[in-house]
């Protein structure tokens, strides 16, 4: 086996975490507007900047007019929740999932709404038939599977005469992918990942089909009050126009703006595109070299290009069990965390022992460079 000797250049920011995310570069908390904080959020200065939050990005985004976004609680699980809770259940449901997240939304709509939809599933590194999916039911999938680092490719597959809706889980994908707003119904995300902003809040995106189906159809079942988007029977657009269901932090609004700004000052949605490419590539070319280590993402069109999901190369991981494949991982990721070299490392809990690294915008392609040379070692020590 090779012995990788121990770098010497550190990469300047070991924030590898896939959520939450590394902050933007040049972040400071002391950078922070604050004028807001201890405002009341219905001030006309509080709601100015949650109004201001949505239309940076709304225009970062590429949202057209014809798309509601909101910020609502509960991080993106609770964006989620709120639109299968409030949307599903008019006519039949296709779950499909290929990872951990996916499989979480396939549980809450067959356990707990205990609705009969049909599930598709493919497993880990892979991603199902999209063709076979059946568009005259409502279809629920994660744009980027973050613990497999699997994402759909683009959607060429999505008929622009569904009759269901299409509501994506794009956590890990929004200011990272592009995202075709034409094809999707329903687009959620959180603030913690791709912009390196705080957990807490989500943000949710209604097309004018979603909207439809609100006013179309009332669940069988009660709905919380923080689930709720219509009042009388009509889509409640206060809601998406500043006027948030309950208190957001605006605290975690201005650390959000900031990530924004800094967003639009690169050049937008392309830039952070082209920044979480180079650091795939540059995953990649250091993966190529390693010999040890392999993408768990087995066809590099669906290679997300934020959650990078690594496993160990056949020979690598030669005469290791899973659990002892586990315990490399854990060893690996403590020993990077001691040297300062690399944070969170490790794969999901649920997903095949491995490596994961986020290569969304707000890292530095320079420190993915680095970071090669460090895994190399933490391998080497962690099997010797
Ligand atoms: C695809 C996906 N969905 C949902 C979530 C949950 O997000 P949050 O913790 O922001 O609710 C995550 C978090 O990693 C995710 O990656």
């Amino acid at each position: 086996m090779t012995d990788f000797p121990k770098p010497a250049a550190k990469p300047a920011r070991p924030h590898f975490s896939s959520g939450p995310c590394a902050k933007p570069p040049g972040w400071s908390a002391e950078k922070l507007a604050t004028g807001s904080l201890g405002r009341s959020h219905r001030s006309k200065l509080g709601k100015s900047r949650i109004v201001y939050a949505m239309e940076l990005s709304r225009e970062i985004l590429g949202l057209p007019s014809t798309h509601h976004i909101a910020i609502v609680p509960g991080s993106d699980t609770g964006a989620v929740e709120m639109a299968l809770w409030s949307l599903l259940g008019q006519r039949p449901a296709t779950m499909v999932a290929w990872e951990s997240f996916g499989e979480g939304w396939v549980t809450d709509v067959v356990k707990q709404l205990k609705l009969d939809a049909k599930v598709v599933k493919a497993p880990y590194g892979q991603l199902p038939d999209l063709s076979q999916i059946d568009q005259s039911t409502d279809v629920v999938f994660t744009w980027n599977g973050t613990t497999s680092g699997v994402r759909v490719p683009n959607g060429d597959w999505i008929r622009n005469d569904r009759e269901g809706l299409m509501i994506a889980d794009a956590t890990s994908a929004c200011f990272a992918q592009d995202i075709p707003w034409d094809k999707l119904d329903v687009v959620t995300y959180s603030w913690q990942k791709a912009l390196g902003g705080e957990g807490a809040h989500g943000v949710l995106i209604l097309g004018p089909r979603a909207v439809e189906r609100l006013e179309s159809y009332t669940p069988a079942w009660p709905l919380p009050k923080i689930f709720r988007m219509t009042k009388g029977g009509k889509f409640n657009e206060s809601i998406f126009k500043g006027d948030t269901i309950n208190t957001p932090s605006l605290l975690a609004i201005e650390d959000y703006i900031f990530a924004l700004e800094w967003a639009k000052s690169l050049g937008g949605l392309r830039a952070l595109i082209k920044r979480a490419d180079d650091n795939l590539a540059a995953i990649d070319a250091w993966v190529q070299k390693a010999g040890w280590i392999d993408h768990l993402a087995s066809d590099p069109a669906s290679r997300s290009n934020t959650s990078v999901c690594l496993k160990f190369a056949p020979d690598a991981g030669q005469g290791l069990d899973e659990e002892a494949q586990l315990a490399l991982v854990k060893k690996m990721a403590s020993l990077l965390e001691a040297e300062n070299a690399a944070y969170d490392v490790a794969g999901y809990r649920d997903a095949p022992p491995g490596l994961r690294i986020w290569c969304g915008a707000t890292v530095e392609t320079a420190d993915i460079e680095a970071l090669g040379p460090w895994l190399d070692w933490a391998w080497s020590q962690a099997r010797g």
